[in-house]
């Protein structure tokens, strides 16, 4: 490890190899030579309006032209002035119009196996015929409609045909509590909620209904609660004068409505994250920047071809969801795989059953669920024909080198390159992410911007820092995919992202740019350990303890010290079933040998799991305050289980 000065974070990312894209992919790829990027991120940054402009009007749908390109007063942004677009227009219609009606959109399986493919032509009847409902149950432009489901068909076709008539949805991913639902509804006062009466789970039935009605008890705006029957579960309470059936209302309605006219910046959804705070914050996004955004980054990221069939695994509860299970591939055009179940029911092979069996060409999923999949074991895998496959993506935090690794060799052949897509909710599409015809891949990092991002590495001060070292990420123009604004709270806004450094967006994470300009995020800046005035990231000593062959998950907070100001604490799962002293020991000297006596860490705690959110982020908060001896405090609504905390606690 290097030595460097007090208040640095110190590079102890000691990966070297690199993967340069295989030359037939590069062949083939949308973008196919280095000269071909640098020439699109130079007219981004240097003629950032002209080239918006013209993307603008090449890949999305106009009812009336914009005037003004971006108006940028900071911290606000509007993109495209004036014009009238609508998102479920370019997702839609402007395939159909384009000759690609009978193509499939989306190609969709239940858990327990059913399935449905829908063309172009088919989604738009739906959506238009879900449209027609929420106009008919008085929802009009502006209002906000809160959408609690399964991931169904009705999922997407809810959130387009609120985008068909400039209705705004909030998606709560249907395995939050109804506490956290009312929350979500009173915050954005929606005035529906459309759910289903059930939801399949690993064999289970989870009655979502039941949650909803407890949630609207103390939701007073919500007047109307639409119902898609998807478990088959006729004695679900419904109230009258405000609950109704899907069936009964939807597929009545006329399967043509126009697409509403929409200006630019007409608010297309709210989505509710975690803050470091604990109450849940509405990130809001807008139409046609979001809508250009989430298109041109999945045609840049996932190279798309006609013949693709793309699988995004997130939940379209979560951002992932939104921009790369709907809007990006909808807009291009792409057939998507659409799964409604968990990667290990009934058997831990199900996501490879279904790559063998949808041909899958184009795989995004997250590093959590490739740890498990190498938990599980490579005999799952090596079940299933996994040939279609050519290009590879993570998404949702770093990926460990070891993960990489075998994400690579085990999934990808050695032969597709991998996508490592680093972005926030607040920036609407990816924002770092290798191009995969013409960047060398460097396991675990994002690599570089994609046209029309300007980052930069600063210190609390705002003022620039020697990139290698490392500091907090910021974004320094304004691009169209840029969240607009917290729902409801423009203190909120102007305080997290914009208050650090005038004029720059704070990302609130930690990063590094090596020599050769490659950018490794070194999670969130809380994230941070300062042990005796040496930065740590807590990613890198979690990537030491994965590679260890015993350990499957490791989480690592720091914890306030006396001595050294802060002290490393590790939570860790492995494969040991009776872990002790001597494997803690082990772990000790590993992490040293990894990167330094100084990110050893000072207490192991062997766990059956490490807490996460339901996105499958480690809740660092509340380790924190467990390592500390505090009691956890703050929102837990998007901890996916509780009883892993209290075994935590236990070990005490
Ligand atoms: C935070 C954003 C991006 C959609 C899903 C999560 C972390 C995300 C990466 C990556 C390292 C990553 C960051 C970021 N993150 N992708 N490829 N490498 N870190 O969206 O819930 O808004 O979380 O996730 O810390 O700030 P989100």
């Amino acid at each position: 490890m290097t030595d460097t000065a007090a208040g640095q974070i110190d590079h102890v990312f000691h990966e070297r190899r690199l993967f340069p894209p295989p030359a037939e992919f590069t062949a083939k790829a949308v973008i196919r030579s280095q000269e071909q990027y640098d020439d699109l991120y130079q007219r981004a940054r240097d003629d950032r309006d002209g080239f918006w402009k013209q993307e603008a009007e090449q890949h999305l749908h106009w009812f009336e032209p914009f005037g003004e390109v971006c108006k940028w007063n900071a911290p606000h942004a509007e993109w495209f002035v004036g014009g009238k677009t609508n998102a479920s227009y370019n997702c839609i219609d402007r395939n159909i119009d384009q000759g690609r009606g009978d193509r499939a959109a989306i190609i969709w399986e239940g858990e327990p196996g059913d399935t449905r493919t829908l063309t172009y032509n088919e989604l738009k009847s739906e959506v238009c015929k879900c449209a027609a409902a929420l106009r008919e149950l008085g929802i009009q432009t502006g209002d906000v409609v809160s959408i609690y489901m399964p991931m169904t068909p009705e999922l997407a076709i809810a959130m387009l045909a609120c985008a068909r008539i400039g209705a705004i949805h909030s998606v709560i991913f249907a395995g939050f509590s109804a506490e956290s639902i009312a929350d979500r509804n009173n915050d954005a006062q929606a005035k529906m909620v459309i759910t289903s009466d059930g939801l399949h789970r690993r064999g289970k039935v989870l009655p979502l209904k039941v949650t909803v009605d407890e949630a609207l008890e103390k939701s007073p705006s919500v007047q109307t609660c639409l119902v898609l029957r998807r478990i088959g579960n006729d004695d679900v309470p419904m109230k009258d004068g405000r609950d109704v059936w899907w069936h009964d209302v939807v597929d009545k309605q006329s399967d043509d409505l126009p697409a509403e006219p929409l200006d630019s910046e007409t608010p297309l959804f709210i989505l509710y994250t975690s803050g470091s705070t604990g109450k849940p914050k509405g990130i809001l996004h807008s139409t046609a920047g979001y809508n250009l955004w989430a298109k041109r980054t999945f045609q840049w990221v996932f190279d798309h071809r006609d013949d693709d069939v793309y699988w995004c695994t997130a939940d379209c509860g979560w951002i992932t969801g939104h921009t790369y299970i709907v809007y990006g591939p909808l807009a291009a055009g792409a057939t998507c795989l659409m799964f409604e179940g968990a990667p290990n029911y009934p058997a831990e092979d199900r996501f490879w059953e279904l790559v063998e069996k949808y041909k899958v060409t184009i795989l995004y999923t997250a590093p959590t669920a490739i740890r498990a999949f190498i938990k599980w074991g490579d005999q799952h895998v090596d079940k299933h024909d996994l040939s279609s496959l050519r290009l590879l993506g993570s998404v949702g935090e770093g990926i460990n080198p070891e993960a990489w690794m075998w994400y690579h060799k085990k999934i990808g052949g050695s032969s597709c390159p991998i996508v490592d897509t680093w972005w926030q909710t607040e920036t609407g599409g990816i924002m770092m992410s290798p191009l995969p015809g013409i960047t060398a891949t460097k396991p675990g990092s994002c690599t570089q911007p994609l046209p029309g991002v300007v980052p930069s590495i600063v210190d609390e001060t705002g003022a620039s820092v020697d990139a290698e070292h490392g500091g907090m990420l910021c974004i320094d123009q304004p691009w169209p995919g840029m969240l607009r604004g917290v729902w409801g709270d423009e203190e909120r806004f102007v305080e997290t992202y914009w208050a650090t450094v005038k004029g720059k967006y704070l990302t609130g994470d930690n990063a590094r740019c090596d020599k050769d300009g490659y950018y490794w995020i070194m999670g969130r800046i809380d994230d941070v350990i300062n042990v005796s005035g040496h930065r740590l990231s807590t990613i890198e000593v979690e990537s030491a303890l994965v590679s260890h062959e015993l350990v499957c998950e490791a989480a690592v907070v720091g914890r306030p010290d006396d001595l050294k100001g802060q002290a490393i604490a590790a939570f860790v799962t492995v494969t040991d079933p009776n872990p002790g002293e001597e494997l803690r020991q082990e772990l000790r000297m590993h992490v040293r040998k990894q990167i330094g006596a100084l990110a050893q860490p000072d207490d192991i705690r062997f766990a059956a799991a490490v807490p996460k959110t339901r996105s499958g982020k480690i809740m660092r908060r509340l380790l924190r305050d467990i390592a500390a001896g505090r009691e956890a405090a703050g929102d837990t609504s998007t901890l996916e289980d509780y009883s892993v905390l209290a075994t935590l606690r236990e070990e005490e």
